[in-house]
């Protein structure tokens, strides 16, 4: 693994990376207590190599993101007893991430357009796009080469309390028949408190929408380590988007009171996800849009949206997010036969995934929250995932 130092070097050997020749990275940016270090991690199905960032906080709690997708692969953070363990499902061959193996998006950042557009229908300023249908018959997640497959410009940037890297991508006008090219820049800062803060902007050229997220997916016993459901989670949602059995918002918010979607007091996840309900037949889970509770357009200060309390090993995920929603997905279409790191089989409901977003299909239902841009305007979204432990 070559430290910063050395990783600064060899970026001056602009041929070594070629297209992906990350920015210098700046030795004065990390303070002394916290390191990021860059190592190659495969290519590329054309050949262009990757990298694999290291960012290790003052208490060695670590967090790992390749440029490929600018995914977080891995992030190392205490159980209760103090013992290091990765909470967050991935592969241990870059080659995997590659491939997208499975369609899981195992960690990554997600683009043009998180979670799903109906029919792949998009009209912007009355001018119709028709975008791939990647997940009959709706478009998933970008179409059919998103963000998460895209190779990321790399650079660690000053970070206040802890370590960060900046992530940049440039989608051209038409990418996936999106309009408007998008300028999007994204920086992971790990934090000395062991939280992963993520902050978004995009702008573009041209109107076009956005909707960005990260798709992790969290096991906070352990990447691997059997399934999610004794986990005890709340969310701080009074409503969510009911869909349609193609996992399409119907359009009216509905109250979480009364529903196996009521996390306002911490519940187990499993202590609901197999009860006779419409909803969660169509979602084969949670796999459902939480509307957040006091959003407001433009804020730039994070909410707490929910939080993840794992028994066993004690470890807590609070998330916080400016976005209006966030999509609770219980890896209801895992099945044991992905083997990711360690070998380990990832099983149904091994892993839970928090997605901050706005809310899906958004751009054909004028009553949400808009995911419009137009030129001269930023997009931003923060959104924080906090461990700790109990
Ligand atoms: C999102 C979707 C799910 C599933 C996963 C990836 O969370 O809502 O239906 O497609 O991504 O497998």
């Amino acid at each position: 693994m070559k430290s910063l130092r050395s990783v600064g070097r060899a970026c001056a050997y602009a041929g070594l990376f070629g297209s992906i020749a990350a920015l210098p990275l700046s030795v004065s940016a990390v303070r002394a207590a916290d390191t990021i270090t860059r190592k190659a991690f495969g290519q590329t199905a054309d050949g262009q190599a990757l990298s694999l960032y290291t960012l290790t906080n003052s208490h060695g709690a670590q967090v790992q993101i390749t440029n490929f997708g600018g995914t977080v692969t891995s992030i190392k953070v205490p159980d209760r007893r103090g013992k290091l363990g990765d909470v967050v499902l991935g592969y241990d061959s870059p080659a995997n991430y590659v491939k997208n193996t499975g369609g899981t998006y195992f960690g990554a950042l997600i683009g043009r357009y998180a979670n799903r557009v109906a029919k792949g229908h998009l009209v912007v300023d009355g001018t119709p796009y028709q975008l791939a249908i990647n997940n009959k018959p709706n478009t998933l997640h970008g179409g059919k080469v998103g963000f998460n497959q895209k190779v990321w410009t790399a650079a660690s940037v000053r970070a206040a309390h802890g370590v960060a890297l900046a992530l940049r991508y440039v989608s051209p006008d038409g990418e996936e028949n999106f309009p408007g090219t998008l300028t999007v820049k994204v920086v992971y800062t790990w934090t000395d408190d062991n939280a992963l803060k993520i902050d978004y902007t995009a702008t573009t050229d041209k109107d076009t929408v956005v909707n960005l997220t990260n798709h992790s997916y969290f096991n906070l016993n352990g990447a691997g380590n059997g399934t999610i459901l004794d986990t005890k989670l709340m969310f701080n949602a009074n409503r969510y988007t009911p869909v349609d059995a193609v996992a399409i918002p119907l359009g009216p918010l509905a109250p979480v009171a009364g529903t196996p979607f009521d996390f306002r007091r911490p519940v187990a996840i499993g202590a609901r996800v197999n009860q006779p309900n419409q909803q969660l037949e169509f979602g084969h889970g949670y796999d459902h849009n939480f509307v957040l509770n006091g959003y407001r357009s433009g804020s730039t200060v994070p909410r707490l949206a929910a939080r993840a309390y794992a028994p066993r090993s004690g470890r807590v995920l609070t998330a916080y997010t400016t976005e209006p929603g966030m999509q609770l997905y219980t890896g209801n279409f895992l099945d044991g036969k992905i083997h990711g790191k360690g070998g380990k089989a990832y099983v149904r409901r091994g892993a839970f995934c928090l997605e901050a977003q706005h809310f899906p299909d958004a751009p054909n239902h004028p009553a949400y929250p808009t995911t419009m841009l137009k030129p001269g305007q930023v997009y931003r979204q923060t959104t924080i995932y906090q461990f700790s432990v109990r």
